[in-house]
C-alpha cells in the first residue's frame, strides 16, 4: 500500500467534496472510500469490501456513521470494524474487518496518514495559513497527468516563473531580466522541510517560498501589512496522476464575491504550469545524476534528495 509515499500525513481532497455519500479517492495507487463518521470525524477504509471485493464508495453512509457495502450491505466503522452482516446474526464479525487508515479534517481538507491502522504516531501539522483564524480562503482542485514529484518540484522552482508565467505572475521579472541576470537561491533547512531564499541582480534577498514535507508548498506574497499566501499540495494519485490542491489565504479584500477573482487567477496560473509539467519525461523525477542541473536548481535538488532518501522506497 502507498508505494513510494508511506508513513506520512497528506491532504487528499477538499473537505467540501465529502458530503453525505462515501467518496472514492485514490492515493499513491491505493483506493480508499472516505466518509463522515457521524461524530464530526472522517473515516477512510480500503475501497474494496473484504466479502466479495465490491467498492464500498458505491454504498451509503448509515445513520450510525458507518459505510455500508452496496453489494450485500455489510457495514464498517471508521476504524475498519465490521459492525453489521445482514442475515448472519451469528457471524464472527471480528474476523470480517476491513483495513482503515487514520483520517482527519483540517483546514478545509481531508488528510490521511499513509499506513494502515487505527492510530497514527503523530497528528498532521498543516502550514499555519491553512488553519489560522480570520483569513479568507479560496480552494481549487484539479488533476494533472504527471507524477507528483514533477509537480512538487515545479512548485519549488523559481527560475521557471518568467518563462512559464510570462503573461501573469512572471511578467515583471521577464521584462527586467537580461541575459546576464544571475539568480541566487538558498535552501534553508527547517523543521517542516525547508525555506527558500532568493535574490537576483542587486535585489535584496527575499524568503517567499517554503516546503512542508511531504508535499506542500507555501508562497508568501509580500504585500506590506497584509497576509496573502498560496498553498499548493501535490497529492500522489497514480504513477502518472497528481491531484493539485491550491488554497489561497488572505486577510484583505474579504468580500466573498472576490473569491471568484482569486480562484480564476489561481486556475490560470495552474493551467500555465500544467502543459509544461505534463511534457516532462520521465514523469517521475529521476536520480539527480540523470539530469543536468545548475546552482539555481538548489531547492528542487533538496526536494529530490528528500524524496529519494525518505519516500521513494517506502511502503506500508
Ligand atoms: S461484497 Fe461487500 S457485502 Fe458482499
Ligand atoms: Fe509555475
Amino acid at each position: 500500500m502507498f508505494e513510494g509515499f508511506a508513513h506520512v500525513w497528506t491532504p487528499v481532497v477538499l473537505a467540501s467534496k465529502l458530503r453525505t455519500a462515501p467518496l472514492a479517492v485514490e492515493v499513491a495507487g491505493t483506493k480508499l472510500a472516505l466518509f463522515r463518521d457521524g461524530r464530526g470525524g472522517v473515516g477512510a477504509v480500503m475501497d474494496r469490501c473484504p466479502h466479495r471485493g465490491a467498492a464500498l464508495s458505491l454504498g451509503h453512509v448509515t445513520n450510525e456513521g458507518c459505510v455500508a457495502c452496496p453489494f450485500h450491505g455489510w457495514e464498517f466503522d471508521a476504524g475498519g470494524a465490521c459492525t453489521h452482516v445482514p442475515f448472519n446474526p451469528g457471524a464472527k464479525r471480528d474476523l470480517l474487518r476491513t483495513v482503515a487508515v487514520p483520517a482527519r479534517e483540517l483546514g478545509g481538507l481531508v488528510w490521511i496518514y499513509t499506513a494502515p491502522g487505527r492510530d497514527a504516531p503523530t497528528e498532521p501539522s498543516p502550514p499555519e495559513g491553512l488553519v489560522r483564524a480570520g483569513l479568507r480562503r479560496t480552494y481549487t482542485q484539479r488533476d494533472w497527468s504527471t507524477h507528483w514529484t514533477r509537480a512538487m518540484e515545479n512548485m519549488l522552482d523559481s527560475p521557471h516563473v518568467p518563462f512559464v508565467h510570462r503573461a501573469t505572475i512572471g511578467r515583471d521579472q521577464s521584462r527586467r531580466m537580461t541575459r546576464d541576470t544571475a539568480m541566487v537561491m538558498r535552501w534553508i533547512p527547517a523543521d517542516h522541510g525547508g525555506r527558500i531564499a532568493m535574490t537576483f541582480d542587486d535585489r535584496p534577498e527575499v524568503e517567499l517560498l517554503e516546503f512542508h514535507r511531504p508535499n506542500i508548498m507555501v508562497l508568501k506574497i509580500p504585500i506590506p501589512g497584509k497576509v496573502f499566501r498560496m498553498h499548493a499540495v501535490c497529492v500522489p494519485v497514480a504513477p502518472r496522476r497528481t491531484r493539485m490542491i491550491v488554497v489561497g489565504a488572505r486577510d484583505f479584500a474579504r468580500l466573498p464575491l472576490l473569491d471568484v477573482f482569486f480562484g480564476r487567477t489561481n486556475d490560470r496560473i495552474l493551467g500555465e504550469d500544467q502543459a509544461v509539467l505534463e511534457s516532462s519525461d520521465p514523469p517521475e523525477v529521476p536520480p539527480p545524476g540523470d539530469e543536468r542541473s545548475v546552482p539555481s536548481d538548489a531547492p528542487t535538488l533538496a526536494f529530490r534528495k528528500y524524496y529519494f532518501e525518505a519516500l521513494r522506497d517506502s511502503h506500508a
